[in-house]
This record gives C-alpha cells, structure tokens and sequence, in this order.
C-alpha cells in the first residue's frame, strides 16, 4: 500500500479547520445565549382586550420578580387623579380609540426610569402600534432581551370575558362574574377595595377597541415574529391556571432561577 503523505496530512489540516470552525461558532451562540441570561428582560404582553393580560401580569411578576407595568392602569390612575394628562387621555378611552403615542411614549418612558426596572419590566398592553413598538426597540437596544408572548383568543369568548369583568379599584386586580368570582360580592379578595366596572367595557365600545386592535396592533404580531427568538405565542382560551402553566413554560429558565421557579 502506498501512503500519500501530503495528501493525508492537508485532509487532516482540512478536518482541524473545520472543527475549529464549529468549535468557535459553538463558543459564539453560547456567548450570546450567556449574554442574554444575564441581561435585563423586558416581557410584552400583546393581545386583544380581554385576552388575559391584566389577569396573568401580576402572577407572572411576583415568579419574575419582574414589576408589572400596564399603560391602561397608569391611564386610569391619571383619570381618577383628574389630571391634565387624564383628562386628555379619557377623551379617547371612553370612545374605544388608543391614546396617541406621543403622550403614551411619554408616560411609559418616564415609568421605566423608576428603579424596579433595572432588571427589566412586564409590559401589559404596550406597545399597541408601530410606532411604539420601534420606539421601545430603539430604546431598549442592546441593554435588554425582549420576550413577546401574544396571546390568542377568539372574539366570541372576548366579549363574554369583558362582559362579565369586574376590576378592583384599589389594587387593580381583575375578576369574572362566572368564571373568577371573588369569594365576597363586590369587594376584592386580595385587598379587600370595592369592585367596579369600567366605563370602555359596554359591549360598543368593546367592539371599537376590537377593530382597533386590528387595525393598529395586530400588525405587531408580524413585525416580533420577523426578530429572532422573540415572539411566543399563547393559547389563551385555555383556563387561568392552563394559560399561566404555558406562559411559564416559555420564560427564560435563568429569569425563573432568579426567583428559584419551577414549572411544574
Ligand atoms: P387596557 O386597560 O390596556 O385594556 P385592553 O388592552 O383593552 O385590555 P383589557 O384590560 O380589556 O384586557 P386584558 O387582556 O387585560 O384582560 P383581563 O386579564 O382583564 O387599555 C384601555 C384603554 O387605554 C385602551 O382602549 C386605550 O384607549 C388606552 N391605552 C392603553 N394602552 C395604550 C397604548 N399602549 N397606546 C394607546 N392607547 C392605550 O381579562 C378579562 C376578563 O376575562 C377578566 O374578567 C378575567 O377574570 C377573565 N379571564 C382572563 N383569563 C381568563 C381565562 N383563561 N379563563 C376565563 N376567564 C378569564
């Protein structure tokens, strides 16, 4: 048998190229993947009104240790406050429109300078258009992962969950007729506040806020799905502990060690 030596010795260069190759990608994804564990995680909760947002936001904070931002309360604290911004903002709520994004943007940027939020933040019904979500990209690039989890939910079953929504005045914490009753009628079970209805959840201005949400939101489905590892999505027509077992099955293993989480 005849060995050909330089043959063999510029194969086995070749194979030592390629694997040093592999070996500095593999070394690379990993990098990134440690980069993003241990950077500040903004999570967005999109999806239409009455989807479970509101519902599922606070549970999800205390496991993340993540505080959880909602532009719709911050609109309604303003309006009971009476404030400039309040005032302005319920001309457009009480007719099912969005607010106009320079005085969301304002609103929300502002809140997201507040100490609770170096780590990052859940975002509940923010960003609603465009513009706000290339907003947020801009200023979140680079210093914070983005997890968008969209929940689904036929609109039949949204109008019967607005319908029957109660909310808490006090701490905010949403409630159903039939399907999340609180143990006392008429008085939150966690804070023990008085329980109302809001003002934009008659059954027309619901259905406004629905052909808005087409309009305007449903478009950032899209635009998240076009980012890398960013969009989840969630079958929200599920029952409360059903949705919230899914949406922790797709948050970051190291944001859940953070708070010594596990999914069961
Ligand atoms: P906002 O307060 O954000 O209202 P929304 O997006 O319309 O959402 P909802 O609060 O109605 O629904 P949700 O998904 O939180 O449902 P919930 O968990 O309560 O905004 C209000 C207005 O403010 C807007 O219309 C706009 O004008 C303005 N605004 C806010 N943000 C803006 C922005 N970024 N840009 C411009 N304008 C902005 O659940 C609903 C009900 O269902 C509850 O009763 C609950 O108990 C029940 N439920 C939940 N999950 C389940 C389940 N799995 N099974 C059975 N029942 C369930």
């Amino acid at each position: 048998m005849i060995v050909r030596f330089p043959e063999s010795l510029s194969r086995v260069k070749k194979l030592f190229g390629w694997i040093s190759m592999v070996s500095m990608l593999l070394a690379l994804a990993q990098a990134e993947a440690m980069q993003r564990s241990s950077q500040p995680l903004v999570i967005v909760l999109l999806g239409p009104p009455g989807a479970g947002k509101g519902t599922h936001a606070p549970p999800l904070s205390e496991a993340t240790g993540l505080p959880h931002i909602s532009t719709g309360d911050l609109f309604r604290t303003h309006i009971q406050q009476g404030t400039d911004l309040g005032k302005l903002a319920k001309t457009y709520i009480d007719q099912g429109n969005l607010v106009p994004d320079e005085l969301v943007l304002d609103m929300l940027f502002d809140r997201l300078k507040e100490p609770d939020c170096t780590q990052g933040s859940i975002l509940d019904g923010f960003p609603r258009t465009l513009p706000q979500a290339k907003s947020l990209d801009a200023r979140l690039k680079g210093r914070c992962a983005m997890l968008v989890l969209n929940f689904y939910v036929p609109d039949s079953i949204l109008i019967e969950r607005i319908a029957g929504r109660l909310i808490c005045r006090d701490c905010k914490r949403p409630y159903h007729k039939l399907f999340d009753p609180p143990r006392e009628t008429g008085f939150c079970e966690q804070c023990g506040g008085s329980l109302y209805t809001r003002e934009d959840d008659q059954e027309a201005i619901v259905r406004k806020r629905l052909t808005v949400y087409r309009t305007e939101t449903l478009p950032l489905i899209e635009y998240y799905a076009a980012q890398k590892d960013v969009l989840k999505e969630i079958d929200a027509q599920n029952s409360k502990d059903g949705v919230f077992h899914d949406i922790l099955e797709v948050i970051p293993t190291s944001i859940k060690a953070r708070r010594h989480l596990s999914v069961q």
